[in-house]
């Protein structure tokens, strides 16, 4: 099984991005990054008010989700599709659909606040 605990993490309050960067029913990817080349790579997804956000790393092989930057949804914006063998995960995290069915993206708290969207928690 692939690790999907990134070695660094960020501390919680950090902003990912603006609201305005997330438009309404679409997925994007935001990379925060430490002060010794750490990095972590997250997905955020957008529902109406309601926000998930993620770790990108799929549960499969450990890979990031996209192949092209920002394209994540299934066409019916339903499903967030891993490009490399295909996952499909729902809104929760949970893969429904491939070969790390029954897995699940680790899910990263998030706080909407003040027009901006912030970690909420120092761990996943
Ligand atoms: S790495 Fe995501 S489905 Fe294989």
């Amino acid at each position: 099984m692939p690790k999907t605990t990134p070695a660094w993490w960020p501390d919680a309050g950090q902003v990912i991005c603006a609201l305005a960067d997330m438009p309404v029913n679409k997925a994007r990817g935001f990379t925060l990054y430490g002060d010794d080349d750490e990095k972590l790579e997250l997905i955020i997804w957008r529902r109406g008010d309601a926000f998930t956000g993620f770790v990108n790393q799929c549960p499969h092989m450990g890979l990031p989700l996209e192949t092209f930057p920002d394209r994540f949804l299934s066409a019916d914006g339903d499903a967030l599709i891993c490009s490399a063998h295909g996952a499909h995960f729902r809104f929760d995290g949970a893969c429904f659909s491939g070969p790390c069915q029954g897995q699940n993206l680790r899910r990263v708290a998030l706080s909407v606040r003040d027009g901006r969207i912030y970690l909420a928690a120092n761990q996943p």
